[in-house]
């Protein structure tokens, strides 16, 4: 509706990119019903809460979740549970989003664009498979205190049981069966517990999946090689953390952090739906971000959430041809605007 974007699109340049996805869903006329509601900085400015009940439920009650981003300076001094970033926490704990997809490929065109050499950029097409309700995040104990010795310490739980184990690692499984039938699994099990566990049963479920052909890989030995020869890799399936630190990653080997998209699922496929990036405060209120990311993440929505795989294939044709006419964003090093992007995205819809 008018205005959209405003609200779930959050802090920084969440409402400018949201506010292009919608355009975009807008003019495929696919009679979608939106919905707003505030989150992030911007509500617990409106609301008292990062995360206010209100949103929650709305969230709850949609069929799908369009997201832009949270973060805010300003909030920095707040306490832990009233920053920003609770929101989406807040949200991928409540609505049980357990899964997150993030599919990484060159778009053609923009080889020159990745920090990769052209022939090893070309080469990327990949699915990184994050878990994103345990780990690190989420584990407790967690805090501050202040040790014997009067030195202030902080401290903070790895922790997963075989259950979420499991059901991220069929989810990888699924997924790298749609694909190239190739899952990696990343851990780091030469040193912590939690990923040995995490091996242990991820060997265990791949005897379900003999069509599907496991590899396992030390996560900093995975960064390394998503520089080195991306191409090695199909569908990666790894933690919370080492997944969220891996697909930023990946963004600068296509190109810009601007251009990827992510689907957060719960166990019966409904969605939440934002790019990778965060809010992006130094460029925030500019007309410089890049709303293709969310613009794909709409589209990841229509297939994987609305049933809409035909328009979704049809706003990845249109992205693909806008970036191959060379129309650029800042961070791709052009000088296009962030509603100028989405006025081609929407032209090429129609051509
Ligand atoms: P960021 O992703 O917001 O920005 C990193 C860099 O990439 C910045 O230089 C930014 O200008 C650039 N960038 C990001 N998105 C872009 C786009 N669409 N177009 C062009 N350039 C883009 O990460 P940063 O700076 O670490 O965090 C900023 C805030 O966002 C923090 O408060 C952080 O906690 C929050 N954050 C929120 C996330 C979410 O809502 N899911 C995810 C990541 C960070
Ligand atoms: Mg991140």
């Amino acid at each position: 509706g008018a205005g959209a974007g405003r609200d779930i699109g959050g802090d920084g340049i969440g409402p400018d990119v949201v506010a292009q996805a919608v355009r975009v869903l807008t003019a495929l006329d696919l009679g979608l019903d939106f919905a707003e509601a505030p989150v992030g900085g911007h509500a617990y400015r409106v609301a008292g809460h990062p995360l206010p009940p209100e949103t929650l439920a709305l969230a709850a009650r949609a069929d799908a979740i369009l997201f832009g981003a949270v973060g805010d300076p300003d909030c920095d001094g707040l306490e832990r549970q009233l920053r920003p970033e609770q929101a989406i926490l807040g949200l991928r704990r409540e609505l049980g989003l357990f899964a997150n997809l993030r599919p990484a490929r060159l778009f053609p065109g923009l080889a020159d664009a990745s920090a990769l050499r052209p022939e090893v950029a070309g080469a990327i097409d990949l699915m990184i498979v994050r878990e994103l309700t345990g780990d690190v995040y989420f584990g407790t104990p967690r805090g501050r205190r202040t040790t014997a010795d009067g030195l202030r310490e902080g401290f903070d739980t790895m922790r997963y049981d075989e259950a979420e184990i499991a059901r991220i690692a069929r989810l990888g499984f699924e997924t790298a069966r749609g694909r190239r039938g190739r899952l990696c699994s990343v851990d780091k099990a030469n040193v912590l517990e939690t990923s040995q566990l995490w091996r242990d049963v991820v060997t265990e479920i791949a005897a379900e999946y003999s069509d599907v052909a496991l590899t396992h890989m030390y996560v900093d030995n995975a960064a390394m090689q998503l520089v080195r020869a991306p191409g090695q890799f199909d569908t990666i399936v790894t933690g919370n953390l080492f997944g969220d630190i891996l697909s930023d990653q990946a963004s600068m080997c296509v190109g810009s952090i601007g251009l990827l998209p992510s689907a957060s699922l719960d166990a019966a496929g409904k969605g939440l739906y934002e790019p990778i990036h965060g809010s992006a405060p130094d460029i925030a209120g500019q007309d410089r971000a890049n709303p293709l990311a969310t613009i794909l993440s709409a589209a990841m929505m229509l297939r994987h959430s609305l049933g809409l795989a035909d328009a979704a294939a049809r706003i990845e044709a249109a992205v693909a041809a806008v970036l191959a006419s060379g129309a650029r964003t800042a961070d791709l090093g052009g000088t296009i605007g962030t509603a100028a992007m989405g006025d081609r995205v929407i032209a090429a819809l129609a051509a």
